[in-house]
């Protein structure tokens, strides 16, 4: 009996959005603005939007600045500009059908809770937790009476670990997680899938937020990719952006049509994995 499928064999489209209009949040540095760029490859309409105006614009220009990209300034934190982000992007380009939630911080460490600042604390949970609620409830207002979209929202190893990260990051990841599975659950009804993609360390600014710019000096980038390299699972290969946004095309595309709910994880077997007690190490 033959199990091979009518597309097995096929390889895959060179244009894997072709057609498809995508809203990026944070997409003018790190992880979002690889994502923007792997999109508009693949050939969709894009907005990028970001609170970083003058790095948002040079990557629509370093794409051509073709119809198919556009910035747009919006603070995920304020319900207005996401609404208008959205609005602004099916104006454009007539609907949206994928949304991805990448807008994030880390807030500065803090290893004493005693010491944690409230007002630091709710930053954090306004831009990672807010913000992504704000982009799954304004793109289901497009998406809903269309029955169709796909939801994306990067998440991170801290939403299944705590341990890796301050109190604000983790306890904001582990609701983004939360937030991914109660939208999917709503939002099957409608034919849209909400996943999330959850990456290891990347050499980002984030990773680095903590220091002043004047510090983040070539020594401290090999520092950060030594110590995030050496507690890894998989060795030999460094995480990129790319790899994340790769996962995130994956998700935002009809060969993951079936998949929802999930919390996708990029990060080489890290969760899966501990070698506190050395059986392999
Ligand atoms: N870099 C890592 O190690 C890592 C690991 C796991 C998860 N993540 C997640 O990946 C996502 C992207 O982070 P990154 O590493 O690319 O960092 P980054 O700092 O390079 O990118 C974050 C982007 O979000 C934008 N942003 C911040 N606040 C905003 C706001 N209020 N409104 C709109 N945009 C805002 C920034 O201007 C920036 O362009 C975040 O959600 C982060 O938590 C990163």
């Amino acid at each position: 009996m033959s199990t091979t499928s009518a597309s097995e064999g096929d390889s895959l489209p060179s244009e894997r959005l072709l057609g498809k209009v995508a809203l990026v949040t944070g997409g003018a540095t790190g992880i979002g603005e690889s994502v923007v760029r792997l999109f508009h490859k693949h050939g969709a309409k894009v907005c990028l939007v970001d609170i970083q105006d003058s790095t948002g614009v040079q990557v629509v220009e370093s794409l051509g600045g073709d119809h198919n990209i556009s910035y747009f300034h919006c603070d995920v934190t304020k319900e207005d500009d996401v609404s208008r982000a959205v609005d602004f992007t099916v104006e454009k380009y007539g609907t949206l059908d994928i949304m991805v939630n990448n807008a994030g911080v880390s807030g500065l460490p803090c290893n004493d809770i005693r010491k944690t600042d409230l007002a630091e604390f709710e930053k954090v949970f306004d831009i990672n937790v807010k913000g992504v609620f704000l982009g799954m409830k304004h793109a289901a207002r497009i998406m809903i009476p269309q029955k169709k979209g796909s939801i994306v929202s990067i998440c991170s190893v801290a939403s299944t670990l705590g341990g890796i990260g301050p109190h604000a990051y983790t306890g904001s990841k582990h609701a983004v997680l939360g937030l991914n599975k109660n939208v999917a659950a709503e939002m099957g009804l409608h034919g849209i899938r909400v996943n999330c993609v959850s990456p290891y360390a990347v050499a980002t600014n984030l990773a680095l937020a903590h220091l002043h710019e004047d510090e983040r000096t070539e020594d401290a980038w090999v520092g950060f990719r030594n110590f995030i390299g050496k507690n890894a699972n998989l060795q030999g290969i460094e995480l990129t952006v790319d790899d994340v946004a790769n996962a995130v095309l994956f998700l935002a595309s009809d060969e993951a049509r079936y998949i929802s709910g999930v919390n996708l994880m990029v990060d080489g077997g890290f969760t899966s994995v501990n070698h506190s007690l050395r059986v392999f190490r």
